[in-house]
């Protein structure tokens, strides 16, 4: 049967702003993240330590952490690429980090001017510090099913560098179908294969774009299959700079509405959550993609 409870990873302020082309002031960001975890987010992932030249909406790291200093630490998680992105994030207090790898050499490339197994190298010591530190390590890895240069990923080679991160010492790892093209089919055979390959599904989360529209039909699958961490962006905000087919996140609204409809608990307040995405759309000056958010919110 299906899982009872599901957490949602919130990652609107991270992946859902870095695409944007205005930088939104760091107030906002702060505020945006409190709303978030006020509407019952338990996790709410706050920015990047990542080079700021490679994304300026994120430079402000440094001002943003700070802010949220009322929250605890751990619903805060960060990405950081490598030991001067730990280094940053670790001055600050943060305790919950991910490592982002890629299934493709071309995003690879890309995203961290690396080829993949660079990009392992350049973790192994990021990943091992992080757990010396007793901070818990996620091991985000794109393009799992497809990529804008290479095509449909085989499933095997996506296996390899899952088990690759969590042979760093990663705790969990994040799917991610970065250009949305994956379908249910496609997730069951990854989920599977990652089965079969001894990873348990309490160590897996998903993390779906809903460019072709297949987002919450990938999480029904992956629910199915035992799956109960699930990444979502708060109004569908988000892309990613290094990947042009990249688009929306899966909505946190249309999962939040799927979920409780189910009879899945997620501690998020749908109203909250709606009137704070209704917000953030006003900041950024357009409407929400999230077909449950114009319906609660007659946008
Ligand atoms: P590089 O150019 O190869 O960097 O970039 P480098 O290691 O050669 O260093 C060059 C300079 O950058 C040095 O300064 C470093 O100190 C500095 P210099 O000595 O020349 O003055 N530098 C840094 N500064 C601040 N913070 C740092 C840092 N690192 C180096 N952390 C690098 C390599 C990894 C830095 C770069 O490629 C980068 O920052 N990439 C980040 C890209 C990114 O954030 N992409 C979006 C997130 S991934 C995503 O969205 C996908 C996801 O949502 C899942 C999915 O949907 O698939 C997670
Ligand atoms: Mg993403």
């Amino acid at each position: 049967g299906l899982p009872t409870r599901v957490r949602i990873h919130e990652v609107g302020a991270r992946d859902g702003l870095q695409n944007e082309q205005t930088v939104v002031p760091t107030e906002i960001k702060a505020e945006f993240i409190h709303r978030l975890a006020a509407a019952g987010l338990p996790t709410v992932e706050a920015t990047s330590f990542v080079h700021p030249k490679w994304v300026p909406q994120l430079a402000d790291a440094e001002q943003l952490f700070p802010l949220l200093d009322d929250l605890d630490p751990q619903r805060l998680p960060v990405l950081v690429p490598n030991e001067r992105g730990l280094d940053r994030a670790l001055a600050l207090g943060a305790r919950r980090i991910a490592v982002f790898g890629s299934a493709t050499e071309s995003f690879a490339k890309a995203n961290l001017n690396r080829t993949v197994d660079e990009a392992l190298a350049m973790f192994a010591p990021v990943v091992a510090r992080a757990k010396d530190a007793g901070v818990h390590v996620r091991g985000y890895l794109s393009m799992c099913f497809g990529d804008p240069w290479e095509g449909p990923v085989p499933v095997a080679q996506t296996v390899r560098v899952c088990r690759a991160l969590l042979d760093l010492g990663c705790d969990e790892l994040s799917l991610g179908d970065t250009i949305g093209v994956a379908t249910p089919g496609h997730v069951q055979s990854l989920l599977a294969a990652l089965g079969e390959a001894q990873v348990p599904a309490s160590r897996i989360g998903v993390h779906f774009h809903d460019t072709y529209g297949q987002a919450l039909a990938n999480t029904f699958a992956a629910l199915q299959h035992g799956i109960t961490t699930i990444d979502a962006s708060a109004g569908g905000l988000g892309g990613c700079p290094y990947a042009k087919s990249a688009t929306g996140n899966l909505a946190t609204e249309d999962l939040v509405w799927m979920l409780h409809g189910l009879g899945i608990e997620t501690g998020v307040d749908l109203d909250r959550l709606t009137a704070t995405s209704v917000w953030m759309a006003g900041v950024l000056g357009r409407p929400s993609p999230s077909r449950t958010l114009r319906a609660l919110s007659h946008q």
